[in-house]
């Protein structure tokens, strides 16, 4: 971190209240511009605050020394009666727009150029310079002695209107300029806002319940025509300068610049945010490579942008040029696809996604926006179509910026039909026709028909698969897909009807993988009822709270039961330790649902089962206070599987074998383990001796 001499120095060496004052406001200034312009802090925000604090109290106690652009001043709000009409000195022009989308549009201007110039073929290439055309609003800056004394918009070109109210709070304009500028100086430019800036303003007019922006640029144009600077200034605006406006005369003391570039150049040195893009062009080769080079990374800049501009470097041919009508002939802007463009709603779709989430999709008239045509865009929830106020009908504005899914981003205002509904969400599910619910604080809607709806189909296998659900080895992602796509997979049950031809006739699926997947389908239907509970995917109950749940009920049934009358309700799931009322409304919303029911009967059939335990109050545990040590591969149950019914049963599964274990069950290829138990004369079971104890009978 660069530091500059420590101000408060000035003040230390006893300088006149003046002096001070003005070396306090030349350091704040400078760190304000390194700050904001340059975006390189060199001093800690405590640091800025201090000095700052230092120079409020010294104009505190000599009033006479404030002046409007003491960095004081800024944060201090101005209200306007009514926005006073500015005439222009200089007219503020607009340019031609090239609308070619390719490379010609750029080799049109330069070969206009070249003829109006009367160059031959055999000349040498023109230079340009190439800049981003902002997407924010025309502002003309007037300096006097160094000063800011009025910002005024473009208006109609000749009148435009005072703003300089809400101007001055813009932290990157400069409210003074260093000495040795023009004593009148006009600089011209874009006021936008950052993308950044603007969702972070419309978060906030959000949560206050305020309207929020359709665009960086509305909201821009919005926040410079307030009348009160303090409501401009909470929407937060920045500035690139591209230009001059009336300026002193170079005989009377102004600067005579030769180029456009050295122009720019130079009002950077002033101290005015000039976009790190502007390049230099030689010819239209050099144009068509800055425009596709910027269109390309059009989508990664802070700010929005709708084209490029071209312009004549030399300032002496630029005056050769001259205008046609209101525009130079000197510059063109090339334009992008436009990404926001206006269409009507012909009708409001809901799509269902993998977990279940329902999505309201617009379908539009087709429109081109971005580069493609678009027929639908996303409307995120209810929650937002109740905010943009979307409904059939209505035209809107879509964005598709990049490869970003289209967006409605708001309705034009007084063009909507003459009766239009308000859109509602529908209680069924498009899909399967299960209930639809919203949690509360949640925006979105979802289909409750998890183990029954095609939408949801892939993603229920998955999480009934998964290793710590049912644990069906080599059944992933992509043998999932396969089996959905092919429709040999409807419902969950449908895996245990899976067989050998079926599973083989799938690509690159050899017989023996198909063989294996068989043998895991079998293994997962011995398991537990938490395992089995945590793999039909209810939402919120995850791994821990199926444990509760099976230990509060005991049985499934016991929980079908609790669910299934009308008259037993949630609060009756609220006893369940840790089970809240999100967790207890969602669980029970699932066993309303006859489909999921269904399924879940289905599955039981095909052979599922489970040790069912008796409710947790009722009795006490068959393995309570036993210590069980496993080794070696058991036939038929996974570690894992065999683990959990031991626990569930009370037992503690330790990893080894002491004089204190209750018992070892062995495997095949059980190894040190097995010795050490015969050694101690512990008792060893097999898997069907361990499923004995389970049940309550003789171990042996
Ligand atoms: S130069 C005489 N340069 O585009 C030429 N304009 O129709 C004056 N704009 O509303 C304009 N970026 O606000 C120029 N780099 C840029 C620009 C730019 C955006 C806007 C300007 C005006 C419109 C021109």
């Amino acid at each position: 971190m660069v530091t500059d001499s420590n101000p408060s120095a000035a003040s230390a060496l006893s300088l006149q209240p003046a002096e001070a004052v003005d070396a306090l406001r030349d350091q704040l200034n400078r760190w304000a511009h390194q700050y904001y312009v340059l975006d390189e802090p060199t001093v800690p925000d405590a640091e800025y605050d201090r000095v700052f604090r230092e120079l409020q109290a010294l104009e505190e106690a000599n009033p006479d020394l404030i002046t409007p652009d003491s960095p004081t001043q800024r944060v201090i709000g101005g209200v306007a009666d009514g926005l006073a009409p500015v005439r222009h000195a200089v007219p503020m022009l607009s340019i031609h727009t090239e609308t070619d989308t390719e490379a010609t549009g750029a080799q049109a201007f330069d070969a206009r150029v070249r003829r109006e110039l009367g160059l031959a073929e055999s000349d040498p290439a023109i230079e340009y310079v190439a800049e981003p055309k902002f997407d924010g609003l025309a502002m003309s800056l007037r300096y006097e002695g160094g000063r800011l004394v009025q910002a005024a918009t473009r208006g109609d070109g000749e009148v435009g209107e005072d703003v300089t109210h809400n101007i001055r709070r813009i932290r990157q304009i400069p409210l003074i300029l260093p000495a040795g500028v023009p004593p009148l100086l006009e600089v011209r430019g874009e006021v936008y806002m950052r993308r950044a800036d603007f969702d972070a303003l419309n978060e906030r007019q959000r949560e206050q319940g305020g309207k929020t922006f359709v665009n960086p640029r509305n909201a821009a144009a919005g926040a410079v025509r307030q009348l009160d600077s303090d409501i401009s200034a909470r929407r937060p605006l920045s500035f690139f300068a591209y230009g001059l406006g009336a300026t002193t005369p170079v005989n009377e003391g102004g600067q005579a610049f030769i180029t456009h570039y050295e122009m720019l150049q130079t009002l950077k040195e002033w101290g005015f945010p000039v976009a790190a893009q502007v390049q230099i062009a030689k010819g239209a080769a050099e144009l068509v490579a800055f425009h596709q080079q910027v269109g390309a990374s059009r989508d990664q800049l802070p700010y929005d942008i709708d084209g490029v501009v071209y312009k004549v470097n030399r300032l002496d041919l630029q005056r050769d040029l001259g205008f046609k009508t209101r525009e130079p002939r000197w510059a063109v802007a090339h334009k992008y696809p436009a990404q926001e463009m206006a269409t009507r709603v012909e009708g409001i779709d809901i799509q269902v996604g993998r977990t279940g989430k329902l999505t309201p999709v617009a379908r539009l008239a087709p429109v081109f926006v971005g580069g493609v045509t678009v027929t639908n865009a996303t409307l995120h929830n209810l929650f937002e179509i109740r905010k943009k106020q979307v409904r059939v009908g209505d035209t809107v504005i879509v964005r598709r910026a990049g490869d970003v899914i289209p967006e409605v981003v708001g309705v034009m205002p007084g063009q909507r039909p003459a009766y239009v509904p308000n859109f509602r969400m529908p209680r069924q599910c498009p899909v399967c026709g299960s209930d639809v619910v919203r949690e509360p604080g949640e925006a979105n809607h979802r289909c409750t028909g998890g183990l029954f709806c095609a939408a949801q189909r892939k993603e229920a296998i998955l999480h009934f698969a998964a290793r710590r659900a049912m644990d069906i080895e080599g059944l992933g992602d992509k043998l999932v897909d396969q089996l959905v796509e092919a429709n040999v997979i409807r419902t969950l049950p449908d895996l245990y009807r899976l067989g050998l031809t079926s599973l083989v006739a799938l690509e690159r699926m050899a017989e023996k993988s198909a063989q294996n997947v068989l043998v895991a389908l079998e293994k997962s239907k011995q398991t537990t009822l938490p395992r089995f509970l945590f793999g039909l995917g209810i939402r919120h109950v995850g791994e821990s709270t199926a444990k509760d749940l099976a230990k509060h009920f005991g049985t499934l049934d016991a929980m079908i039961g609790a669910t299934a009358e009308t008259a037993a309700t949630v609060e009756q799931l609220l006893e369940v330790p840790d089970v809240g009322p999100i967790v207890a409304q969602s669980f029970y919303t699932f066993f309303q649902q006859p489909h999921n029911r269904e399924v879940i009967e289905q599955l039981r059939a095909c052979g599922l089962t489970w040790p069912e335990g008796a409710p947790a109050e009722k009795g006490a545990q068959v393995l309570a206070g036993k210590t069980i040590v496993l080794t070696g591969t058991l036939p038929t149950l996974s570690r894992d599987a065999a683990k959990d019914m031991l626990e569930a049963a009370g037992a503690k599964v330790s990893g080894s074998v002491s004089k204190k274990t209750s018992y070892v069950v062995a495997g095949e290829e059980a190894g040190s383990k097995l010795a050490k138990a015969e050694e101690l004369g512990v008792p060893v079971l097999d898997e069907a001796g361990m499923l004995a104890l389970l049940a309550g009978g003789p171990a042996a």
